[in-house]
C-alpha cells in the first residue's frame, strides 16, 4: 500500500461549478423521472464501525441501482439525454424519461447508433439506456473480461464483444468505429475536442453523490473513492466540495489498484501532466484497470482531492468478505471486486498495524465518520463466489 498527497503547495483552482447545486439538481431531476428510480440504501454499519474504532461507518449500496447491479447506468443515461436535447434543441429539464423515450423523440431523431468500451458496467448503463430509447448500442470490451457481464450486455440487445485490446485500447478502437461509421461515442475518457460527453457522464454520477448527503445524518469527516478513469471519484469530490467548501470539506482519499494506479501516478509527480499506465493490467478490479485518467475528472481531483492510495487486489477481497458477512446487527451488502475496496481499506487501516502511519496521516480516528461507496455488486457471480467462499484473493493465475 502507498499513499501520496494531491498537493504539495498552494491549490490549483479548477473550475468545479459543473458540479454545483444547480446542475446537479437538474441531473437528479432527470434521473428521478425514470420510472425505475429508486434511492439506493445508505447502509449504516454500526457495529463495524464499534469494532473498527470508528465513529460511524457508512456504505452507500450501489448494487440496488435500476435492477443493473452497479451505479454506471446514471452516467451513460444522463450523457445520452444530454446529447439528445442537444440534438433537439433542448434544456435537459424538457426531457423527461417518458419524452426521451417517446416515438415522437425517436422520429426526429431518426435511427442512432451509440458505441461505447467497457468492462462492464458503464457498456451495460448504455446498452440499457440504448434499449430504453429503442436504439442501437456497440459495446467493446478489453481482453480478460468476464463473460457474464458480457452476457448481461447482450441481453440489452446490444452489439457487444470482448476484443483483445487494454482497457485504454479499446476506447481508442470504440473512438474509430464511431469516426467510421458516424455512431455517438458515450465514453468518461475526454480529449480535445471530445468534452461535452464525459462532463455529463460525470455529472449523471451526482446523483449518487447527492442521494449520500440527503441520507447522511451529518457532513461525514472522511470520503472513500475508488478511482478507473477518475470520473466518478470527480463527480462525488466535485459535488461535496461544492456542498461544504473548501474549508469544511471531508477529507478525500481516491483508491486505485496497484496495477493501474494511473491517478496515483499523476498526483504523486505533482508536475500538471497526466500520468498512465499502459500494458496489461492485472487487478481483478475489473472496473478499475484504467491506465488513463479523465482530464476532466482529474481537474476535479488535483483542486479538490486530498490524498490518493493504492492497494493490491487482497484489499478489495477484504472488503467483499466482510460487507458480505457483517456483525451485530449491521445490513449486509453484496459488494464486487471494484465496489469493495474502499471498505476494504479502511478495514485494513485500522486494523493492521504495519499501516498505522497512513491511518495517522488520514487522521482516521474514533471521531471519524467514513463514508464509501460500493459502486457494484457482485457483477461477476462466479469470481464473486470464488472470492468470498473460497478465499482467492487476486487476480494472477487466472
Ligand atoms: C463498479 C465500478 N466502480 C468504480 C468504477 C470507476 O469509475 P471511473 O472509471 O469513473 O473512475 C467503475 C468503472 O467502470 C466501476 O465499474
Amino acid at each position: 500500500m502507498e499513499i501520496t498527497t494531491f498537493s504539495n503547495g498552494p491549490r490549483i483552482k479548477n473550475d468545479i461549478s459543473f458540479l454545483d447545486a444547480d446542475h446537479v439538481k437538474k441531473v437528479y431531476a432527470f434521473h428521478q423521472s425514470f420510472p425505475m428510480y429508486q434511492k439506493t440504501p445508505l447502509v449504516r454499519l454500526d457495529a463495524l464501525a464499534q469494532h473498527l474504532g470508528l465513529k460511524h461507518f457508512f456504505v452507500k449500496d450501489e448494487s440496488k441501482r435500476f435492477g443493473l447491479n452497479a451505479f454506471k447506468v446514471l452516467g451513460g443515461s444522463f450523457a445520452i439525454g444530454s446529447y439528445i436535447a442537444q440534438q433537439l434543441g433542448m434544456d435537459i429539464s424538457e426531457l423527461p424519461y417518458s419524452k426521451l423515450i417517446s416515438t415522437e423523440t425517436k422520429r426526429k431523431l431518426g435511427p442512432i447508433t451509440f458505441v461505447t468500451a467497457t468492462d462492464g458496467n458503464h457498456g451495460r448503463g448504455v446498452a440499457w439506456t440504448a434499449n430504453q430509447l429503442q436504439q442501437k448500442a456497440v459495446v467493446y470490451m478489453p481482453q480478460g473480461s468476464s463473460l457474464e457481464r458480457l452476457k448481461h450486455i447482450q441481453e440489452e440487445h446490444a452489439d457487444a464483444s470482448i476484443t483483445d485490446l487494454n482497457y485504454d485500447d479499446a476506447v481508442r478502437l470504440a473512438n474509430e468505429q464511431a469516426q467510421k461509421y458516424g455512431w455517438v461515442m458515450v465514453q468518461d475518457t475526454s480529449w480535445e475536442g471530445y468534452q461535452d460527453i464525459p462532463r455529463w457522464i460525470i455529472q449523471g454520477y451526482s446523483t449518487m453523490a447527492m442521494e449520500a448527503f440527503q441520507q447522511l445524518p451529518k457532513r461525514p469527516t472522511h470520503i472513500f473513492l475508488q478511482a478507473g478513469v477518475g470520473a466518478l471519484a470527480g463527480a462525488v469530490t466535485g459535488f461535496f466540495s461544492n456542498i461544504y467548501g473548501e474549508k469544511d470539506r471531508p477529507i478525500i482519499t481516491i483508491v486505485e489498484p496497484h496495477a493501474a494506479d494511473c491517478i496515483f501516478r499523476t498526483a504523486k509527480a505533482h508536475d500538471g501532466m497526466l500520468h498512465f499506465v499502459g500494458g496489461r493490467m492485472d487487478s481483478m478490479m475489473a472496473g478499475l484497470n484504467c491506465g488513463e485518467p479523465c482530464d476532466i475528472g482529474w481537474r476535479v481531483l488535483e483542486s479538490c482531492a486530498d490524498f490518493a492510495v493504492t492497494c493490491e487486489d487482497f484489499v478489495s477481497a477484504k472488503g467483499m468478505r466482510t460487507l458480505g458477512a457483517p456483525i451485530g446487527d449491521d445490513k449486509r451488502i453484496i459488494s464486487g471486486e471494484s465496489g469493495a475496496v474502499t471498505s476494504g481499506l479502511v478495514m485494513e487501516l485500522m486494523q493492521n498495524p504495519a499501516y498505522a502511519s497512513i491511518r495517522q496521516t488520514l487522521q482516521l480516528n474514533e471521531q471519524s465518520s467514513v463514508l464509501c461507496f460500493s459502486t457494484e455488486g457482485n457483477t461477476d457471480t462466479e469470481n464473486y463466489r470464488t472470492i468470498v467462499w473460497d478465499g482467492k484473493e487476486s487476480s494472477y493465475g487466472q
